[in-house]
Formats: C-alpha cells, sequence, structure tokens
C-alpha cells in the first residue's frame, strides 16, 4: 500500500471502493456485508444521500469558521436537537472529532468543575478494567485493556481502576443477584481507599463495548453507582462513544437504566462515520461553575464545533428519527440475538452470547464448563473473522476479555438499517466460519 502504514501488518487490508447500506464493495468488485458497521459507527449504513448532500451544501456555503470567533446556524441548530434526546437538564454540547478527544475534554472538564467547588485535592477519576475509552494518553489512562496500556504506562498519569460487571466471569466468581453486586460495591471501595477528597469522577460506558464485548449489567449496576457519586461528590461521566445514537435501542445506553449521569461522550455513530465527530455534553450549571472559577473552559481544538461535522450529524439524526431506527434497532436486534443463540449457542466452543439492541458480541472459549480461553497463538477469533470476511461477511475481532491478555470474541453490531434476511447471512456465515476455525484447532 505504498507511503501509508497500517496498524498491522499480520492481515490483508482491502481496498475500499464504494458503500450502499449494509454493504462494501472493494476495488476488484467484491461485495462485503459490513456486520460490525465498523467498529460499530455505521450506525444508519453506507452512502445516504441526505448525509452526503448536507454536508456538500455546508461545506460549500462555509466548511470552516473558528470557534473562538464564530458559530454557525448547524451546529446552533443540532445541539437544539440534541437537547431533547440527552438524559442532562439544560444540556450543553462542547463538539470534537474524536471519541478518545471528546474523553480527554470530559476529564478536563470534570476536574474544572470540581475546582469550581473548591477541590484542589481532587486529581483522580476512578474507572473501570476492561474498559476501553480511546488511544490518547490520558483517555489510555482510564482504559482498563492492559495490552493497550503496557508499553505506554510511564507516559501517562495512571487512574484507579475498579472491576467491570462482567458476569460470565465474575470478577468475584459470584452470580447475580446472590452477589450483592459487589462490583458496584468496589466504586464506594476504592473511593475510600483513595480518600474522597481526592476523587473527580467516576467514568464507564454504560453498557461495556468493545473490550469485554457488549456486558450488560445488572439493572441495579447503575443505581448503586449514581449513589456512590452522589454520596462522595464524584461527577458521574458516561462513555456513550460506543452505545449512544440508538446502538443498543435507546438513544443512549444510559437510557436504560434509571439514572442521570453529569457528563456524556459522544462519538461514533454521531455523524454515522461520515465525518470524525464528537461530543462533550454537560448540564449548564456546571458551564456556568466552570466559567466563574476560570472564565471558560481551558480546552480548545483547531475543528471543535466543526460545521460539516455537525451537518453530518445533523442529517444523521434525522435520517434515524424520520425511520424510526431507534426503535427498529430493537426488533432487529432481538432477532439478532435469537438467532445468534440458535444458531451458535450450543457449539462447543462458544462460552457465552450477550447484548442488546444491535450491539453483540459472542465469547469463544476451548472448554465450555471451565470457561478456558483459547490460547493467544491460536489467534482463534482472528481467524473467525478473516474465514467470515473471505465468506462475504465482515466481523469485529477483540481479544484480551478473559484476563486482559487472553480471551476471544467477535462483535456484531451492524448497521440499524440491517435486514432479517442480512441478519441470517451474517449468522450463517460466522456458524460456519467458527466450526471450520474450531475443526482447525481443537
Ligand atoms: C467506549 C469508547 N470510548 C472511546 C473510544 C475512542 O473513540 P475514538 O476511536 O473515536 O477515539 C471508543 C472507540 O472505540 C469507544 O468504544
Amino acid at each position: 500500500m505504498g507511503h501509508v502504514f497500517y496498524r498491522r501488518t499480520s492481515h490483508h487490508i482491502l481496498d475500499a471502493e464504494r458503500g450502499e447500506g449494509v454493504y462494501i464493495w472493494d476495488t476488484s468488485g467484491r461485495r462485503y456485508l459490513d456486520a460490525s458497521g465498523g467498529p460499530a459507527c455505521v450506525n444508519v449504513g453506507h452512502g445516504v444521500r441526505s448525509v452526503v448532500e448536507s454536508m456538500a451544501e455546508q461545506a460549500g456555503r462555509i466548511a470552516y469558521a473558528h470557534a473562538t470567533d464564530f458559530t454557525t446556524d448547524v451546529v446552533e441548530t443540532y445541539s437544539d436537537r440534541l437537547a431533547e434526546i440527552v438524559p442532562l437538564r439544560q444540556p450543553r454540547f462542547f463538539y470534537l472529532t474524536s471519541g478518545s478527544e471528546a474523553v480527554e475534554a470530559a476529564l478536563k472538564f470534570a476536574r474544572q468543575v470540581q475546582l469550581g467547588h473548591g477541590g484542589r485535592a481532587r486529581a483522580l477519576t476512578i474507572s473501570r478494567w476492561g474498559s476501553y475509552h480511546g488511544a490518547t494518553l490520558g483517555a489510555l489512562a482510564v482504559t482498563g485493556k492492559p495490552a493497550m496500556r503496557e508499553l505506554f504506562g510511564p507516559l501517562f498519569c495512571d487512574q484507579p481502576h475498579i472491576p467491570a460487571p462482567y458476569c460470565y466471569r465474575c470478577p468475584y466468581s459470584a452470580t447475580y443477584p446472590a452477589c450483592n453486586l459487589e462490583c458496584a460495591g468496589a466504586l464506594e471501595a476504592e473511593i475510600l481507599h483513595q480518600g474522597p477528597d481526592r476523587v473527580i469522577a467516576f467514568i464507564a460506558e454504560p453498557i461495556g463495548g468493545s473490550a469485554l464485548g457488549a456486558i450488560v449489567p445488572p439493572d441495579e449496576y447503575w443505581t448503586r453507582i449514581a449513589e456512590t457519586c452522589r454520596r462522595y461528590g464524584l461527577l458521574l461521566i458516561v462513555d456513550e462513544v460506543l452505545c449512544g445514537f440508538g446502538r443498543t435501542g435507546a438513544w443512549f445506553g444510559i437510557d436504560h437504566f434509571d439514572v442521570k449521569p453529569d457528563v456524556m461522550v459522544m462519538a461514533k455513530g454521531a455523524a454515522g462515520g461520515y465525518v470524525p465527530f464528537s461530543i462533550l455534553a454537560v448540564e449548564r450549571d456546571a458551564v456556568a461553575r466552570i466559567y466563574r472559577a476560570h472564565g471558560g473552559f481551558v480546552h480548545g481544538g483547531t475543528f471543535s464545533h466543526h460545521a460539516v461535522g455537525a451537518s453530518a450529524a445533523l442529517a444523521t439524526l434525522d435520517y434515524i428519527q424520520e425511520n424510526a431506527l431507534v426503535a427498529a434497532v430493537r426488533t432487529r436486534g432481538t432477532y439478532l440475538g435469537q438467532r445468534l443463540a440458535d444458531a451458535l449457542g450450543e457449539l462447543p466452543c462458544v462460552g457465552d452470547i450477550r447484548g442488546l439492541g444491535l450491539l453483540w458480541a459472542v465469547e469463544f472459549v476451548e472448554n465450555r464448563e471451565a470457561k478456558t480461553p483459547f490460547r493467544v497463538a491460536l489467534g482463534f477469533c482472528e481467524r473467525v473473522c478473516s474465514l467470515s470476511a473471505d465468506r462475504g461477511v465482515l466481523l469485529y475481532p477483540r481479544s484480551g476479555c478473559a484476563d486482559g491478555v487472553t480471551g476471544d470474541h467477535v462483535m456484531v453490531s451492524p448497521p440499524f438499517v440491517i435486514e432479517e434476511s442480512q441478519i441470517d447471512e451474517i449468522v450463517d456465515t460466522l456458524r460456519e466460519a467458527v466450526l471450520d476455525v474450531w475443526e482447525q484447532v481443537r
């Protein structure tokens, strides 16, 4: 591939030419079903004309106006529309380009809010093991994927982590509800361990995304977490980068739980993958507080509040609403979950199938009884996905769910416009690929 370098050399990179709906065509004319929507960001499908036209129209009028000096109609209109769906009181939005960047901004914003309350000693943000919050150094410090953090530990200021609500491999070897949600109780224990006046916030994905694979916590989990945050004056930051904008069958992942966050972070599907676009969402009072304390948000970004980004996000939101796609995610998601369970649930190398809406994961194991993960060297999931790709279905292989290093799972998170017959094709292809790889390695 000439002068470009990519993340890995271990697998073949396809040459994408065009996309339409759930399909991508490569330059040789081969068609692939995009069964993971990229990494769960192609929410409305490829090639949606209204999104493309909205971006072109905005770029033709004005593509860029420095956000220090200007606002644009499209940014204001989009914010009004977004305010109607986020679970925040009098929400205010700050726009950036990637999820990692928005997480960084959230961490800084939360620190400024605590400083505004006089909490100078508050310098830590607690997060969870098995989480992913981004690739930049601040986001890595709260990320809980050891394999991604290992090389860079000396470069970032590490933050405390607590166990995740990963019921299939409960970190306390317990079973819900007898476990009494020890994983939620761990937040209070960690706050007390660090010292309550030293902690800024708690950050987590409402439903675990790609790192542990679509882990849906028990209902009371988030209520317990939110109560603990309130008790100790922590801000509750929910990372909706992957779950947001309908992916789980509600506008936001946190909407499944009876909890109101203080700060939200969104990206990926916000603009449907058409352009890099991310959002930090907070409440008006918090913004007022940092304005009073510091004269503003001590942050920036050349491409913040980008007009073309907002035009893509606005058209994406229109498309989701006009086509009732959040409701569609619920019905199509139920069908996908059922099909996965029927076709793969009994296979000897499938340990767990979990998810919600159109966010599903299948975890593979060498031994179902003992839940033994495959050896890393086997590259089980990579092989499954590579075989599926050869057969025309693109999936998202992930590793490290069991203990940070071992553990294979595949993400199935197609665009919301997926049809039942296409879900059948995904599930049948995945099943065949799993059986073939299992045959090779057993
Ligand atoms: C939950 C979550 N947060 C943050 C990020 C980082 O987003 P980005 O890759 O856009 O920087 C991701 C990306 O996968 C994510 O899933």
